[in-house]
């Protein structure tokens, strides 16, 4: 099983109207619901590639029932610890006319000290039946900025790798204990290395602790770095669509190659054949199937130069 962490978990609302009428009344004539946050949109990609995968994370409140139910009608394993505050809404609102969106991102939960305690100790729990974690998206109010780094130093304990996808401070944090993969994207890496070069960025957080640091590029692909060389693969074709999610891809068919112990240019080539057939889906979560098999052989993934993978 692979565990998802989503701290934050989340009801994305998406409104679909043909036109916004700014400061008039504007009636909906379609609404569509789905639990979200990132650790969540992993698991979505990890089931519908076959893998089995639970879905933890901290949910309340009326919202949190809803991210559950939802949850449970996806199929998707819950083991979502309660808490006393409210779940945030992402509301999505989208013109069909252009297909622009605007986004309004509640804030969520406040987290109590106890509610954090009895959410590590319901993940030390479910480590036992892990063979990967996933640790995705921003922190709650509340939880201290070295929450990952907690968790990534549980998961060792039990001798189950992490895969940590977040960034700024708890990004920074999480490096210390030693995860098997960060997934920055290029602005992340850049922020929290501070050099603009992507490769020398993976490199300092490969320093700071990382087994292996995949920096994911946009359009340009997505590269990886580790103590034993590095490798770039990049998508047969850039892709019109939804970027967004497409970096929740990308770890989920990172993840699936590590649990796999697969080479990495093989773990490359399905997490930019899978991220870019995302970018063709509309809801996060999804990728095109069709897309996606079509692109697997046609990713091309090219070694890096070893003078700059080593130090
Ligand atoms: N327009 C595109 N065409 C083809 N592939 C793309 C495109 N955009 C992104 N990808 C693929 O998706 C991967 C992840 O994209 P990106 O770097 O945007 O992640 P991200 O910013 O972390 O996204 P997320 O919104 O999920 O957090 C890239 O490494 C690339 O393989
Ligand atoms: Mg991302």
């Amino acid at each position: 099983m692979i565990l998802t962490v989503t701290l934050n978990a989340a009801l994305d609302v998406t409104y679909h109207l043909p036109r916004v009428a700014r400061f008039g009344s504007n009636r909906v004539p379609e609404v569509a619901e789905q639990a979200g946050g990132k650790g969540v949109n992993v698991a979505r990609v990890l089931r519908a590639l076959g893998a089995e995968v639970a879905v933890t994370g901290l949910a309340g409140g009326a919202t949190g029932l809803a991210i559950r139910q939802e949850l449970g009608r996806a199929g998707l394993r819950d083991e979502l610890v309660a808490v006393g505050g409210e779940s945030r809404r992402t509301i999505a609102v989208v013109e069909q006319e252009d297909g622009d969106a605007t986004m309004y991102l509640e804030p969520g939960p406040v987290v109590t000290e106890q509610e954090w305690r009895a959410f590590r100790s319901r993940f030390a729990g479910l480590l036992a039946g892990a063979g990967a974690v996933v640790l995705s998206g921003s922190l709650p109010r509340g939880l201290p900025v070295d929450a990952y780094r907690e968790l990534v130093e549980l998961a060792r304990a039990g001798g189950v790798p992490a895969v940590l996808d977040a960034d700024g401070p708890a990004l920074a944090a999480g490096l210390t204990a030693r995860p098997a993969l960060v997934k920055p994207n290029r602005k992340e890496l850049a922020a929290v290395a501070g050099i603009d070069d992507p490769v020398a960025g993976a490199r300092v957080l490969l320093a700071a602790g990382a087994e292996a640091v995949a920096a994911s590029l946009g359009p340009d692909g997505l590269l990886v770095v580790t103590e034993r060389g590095g490798w770039l693969a990049t998508p047969p074709e850039p892709v019109p669509g939804n970027p967004t999610g497409a970096g929740d891809a990308a770890v989920a068919a990172l993840t699936l190659g590590l649990v796999r112990d697969e080479p990495w240019p093989d773990r490359l080539r399905r997490a930019v054949a899978l991220s870019a057939a995302t970018v063709l889906a509309p809801r996060a979560g999804e990728f095109d199937g069709a897309a996606y098999r079509r692109w697997l052989d046609r990713v091309r993934v090219e070694p890096l130069p070893v003078r700059t993978v080593s130090s």
